[in-house]
Parts: C-alpha cells; structure tokens; sequence
C-alpha cells in the first residue's frame, strides 16, 4: 500500500459541514492517504506519517484543497461535431431537442474503436479539470444495437452509466412515435439495462410527453434501474414534478420553474441539477439557484458537456458561472459540484473528505476556493488524486 500526507492546506473543504458552513471549512490543515481511501484529517501541526508505509509527503505551501468534481450529468459517448449551430445560435438562431439527431446520425457511422478514442480523450479532459466521478448517458444511438454499445463504451470508464434511449424521437420513427416508446421500454433497456445504473428521459416539448416520460421511467425502474430526469430545460412543464413523484434522484435543467415546482422540489429527496453551460451556450436565462437553496432544495450543477447545448467539461467555469449569474456564494457552488453532485448520483463514497471516503482530491493553484470564480478561465487546477492515486 501507498500513503500520501498533503499538508500545510491553507484552506480545506471538507464538506462535512455545518449549518453555517456546509463546506465544512478548514485552516492550515492536512489529509493522509491511505491506499484509495482517505485515512485522517486533522491540523497540519498533528500531522504524523505512518511509519509502516512509504508516504509521499506533498506540501501544499498554504493553497486550497478540495473534493474532486463530481460531474453527475454528461453526455460523452458520441462522433460528429455541432460548431455550426453554435455560431448560429450566436447570432439569434433558438436551440431546439432536433439537433440531437445530428449527432446521432454521426453517432451511429462511427466504429466502437472511433468511439472509445474520444472517450479516453474525454475522461482525460474532465481529470485534468478535477472530475473525479462522472455520470454518462446514451442517446446518441437511438437503435437497440446503438444505445447497447453506448451503454457499454461508457461503462468502460464509468459506473455511472444512464441509459436515455429517450432522449429524443429518432427521424425513422418520427410518425410512429408510440412503436419508438415501446422499443425504448423493451427491446432496447434489455440490451442496455446490464451495463447501466440509472434511467432519464427528456420531458420537453419536442423530445417527449410527460405521459410518455412516465413509462420510459417505470419501465425502467422495473428493470432495476433508478430514475433521473431531463426537465423544464425549454419552457414551464411537468418534468419536475414528473421526477418527484417517481423518486428520482435528480432532476436536470430546472431553467422553467413555477412556485409549484420548486415547492415540490423542497419536500423531495429530488436534488435539483442546474447545468449553467447550457444557458451560457444557447443564450437563455439561467436557472435561479437562490430561490431554490433558500426554498430549501439539495442543488448539484455538472456540465451537461454534450456537442448540442454545452460543449464544455468545465467544473470550475460551472462554478464561476453559477456564482456571477444564478446567485450562488463560492462555498454554495464548490458544494454543489462536489457533494451536490454525489448527493445527485446517490453517492455517499465521494464528493467529500472525510476517514474512510474515496481519496479524490484537487490541490489548487490558489489560496482558497473563492478563486474557483473570482478567477474564471484560469487553469487552478494543479494536482489531483482520485483513488488515492495521482493522476
Ligand atoms: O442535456 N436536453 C437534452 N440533451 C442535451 C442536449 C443534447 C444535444 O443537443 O445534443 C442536454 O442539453
Ligand atoms: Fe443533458
């Protein structure tokens, strides 16, 4: 076994926290590694190293340490690339569910090595930038053969593997809509339920109704899997409360919320996902995080990194985002991308650091996490462990 002591932290987010600092906040403070998980963490003048084991002694001279990301909403299983509708939308062009069959259309050319290629490169991109845990949807493949092998290229790098058959009506089954929700429910979550965790479907105007939502998620949940939604991305509509009355573990978008929702919200175990990247890239509103932590709602933010609405796998540009746009404090945002996002996947092993968690771990370039938004677009990120070990 390997050991590591990070010391000399100026500033540790623990995020076992109190009402008044849910960041669980700690000065000039240490953490020892003990083969994947974290052993101790204390004050940097306790510190020992175990005298059994060789230890790495890492001094972080006083900067900040924090959990790795946990990015519970991605979508990087695909081939093709969308900039055209980037630059479209850019100049008033509105962003619409359609474009998914773009990507779908490339998806579906491209072999299982081109795909994994990519892959590798985006799992390399989101650790260089401090994820440690992320979530990964199909729905680029829309065939049972194609949502199968999705399935199964994402659960090569991840356990959190969501299978979104529904994620939108493909064009070879667009005036027999009923047969493709039938095919979702059945031949399709057979071949993609043994490689999955979770379930989601899009409930939007344009991908699908709440009724046909409601059997996606059941059929599903009957398949051992457990619910997260897609809702309230494009408009006002019944995904939210669609979510809640299945349990779902999270519910993603948000951007469209009446008083109803976010009352339903408040007294669920539904943790509400803001995925700021999406109204930075396509120019809606942002979602209003402060009226849902002050409603009492869990709030996680991830990247949504897709080719559609959000090609970015940035946490900390989420961070910044969610603090100069959607009313967020800097402690409130660097929560919500670490526990908020476990809290998000069900995860109790992550998202903080605390004796016996997984050590995943960012040591950033910087003084405190205040800087994750106070310095948006620079590479804070310096060293980081997941596992224990360093990437
Ligand atoms: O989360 N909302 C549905 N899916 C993606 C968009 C996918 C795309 O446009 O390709 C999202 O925003
Ligand atoms: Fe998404």
């Amino acid at each position: 076994m390997t050991a590591t002591l990070i010391t000399n932290i100026g500033e540790l987010t623990t995020n076992v926290g109190t009402p008044d600092d849910p960041c669980g906040t700690r000065r000039d403070a240490a953490v020892l590694i003990e083969g994947e998980r974290i052993a101790w963490v204390g004050s940097a003048a306790e510190a020992r190293t175990p005298q059994d084991v060789r230890v790495e002694v890492v001094d972080a001279e006083g900067r900040a340490v924090i959990p790795g990301f946990v990015d519970s909403h991605t979508h990087l299983v695909f081939a093709g690339d969308r900039a055209d509708e980037f630059e479209a939308r850019m100049t008033g062009t509105p962003y619409a569910a359609g474009g998914i069959r773009r990507t779908v259309a490339a998806t579906r050319e491209a072999s299982d090595d081109a795909l994994r290629r990519r892959l590798r490169a985006f799992v390399a991109e989101l650790h260089a930038q401090g994820t440690t845990t992320f979530e990964i949807k199909t729905g680029y493949g829309l065939t049972v053969a194609d949502e199968e092998r999705l399935a199964r290229l994402a659960a090569e790098v991840t356990p959190e593997v969501t299978f979104l058959g529904a994620h939108v009506v493909p064009q070879e089954y667009a005036d027999r809509r009923d047969d493709y929700v039938e095919l979702v429910c059945g031949a399709m979550l057979r071949a993609c339920a043994p490689h999955s965790r979770w379930v989601d479907v899009f409930c939007e105007t344009g991908a699908f109704t709440p009724e046909e939502s409601r059997r996606v998620l059941a059929a599903g949940i009957a398949h051992g899997l457990e619910p997260r939604v897609h809702g309230n991305q494009l408009g006002l509509g019944e995904g939210v409360r669609l979510a809640v009355a299945m349990g779902a573990a999270s519910v993603d978008h948000c951007t469209y919320l009446d008083d109803a929702d976010v009352a339903a919200l408040a007294s669920s175990l539904t943790v509400a996902t803001l995925l700021p990247g999406v109204e930075f890239s396509t120019r809606q509103p942002y979602p209003d995080a402060r009226r849902l932590i002050d409603a009492g709602v869990t709030v996680a933010i991830a990247s949504d990194c897709n080719p559609g609405s959000s090609f970015t796998s940035s946490m900390p540009l989420m961070i910044a985002l969610a603090v100069r746009e959607m009313g967020m404090t800097p402690a409130e945002a660097v929560w919500a991308a670490t526990a908020g996002g476990a809290r998000a996947l069900r995860r109790d092993d992550v998202g903080a650091i605390a004796p016996g968690l997984r050590a995943d771990l960012v040591l950033l370039d910087a003084p405190t996490r205040t800087h994750l938004a106070y310095r948006p677009g620079v590479p804070l990120v310096g060293r980081v462990w997941k596992d224990g070990a360093a990437l």
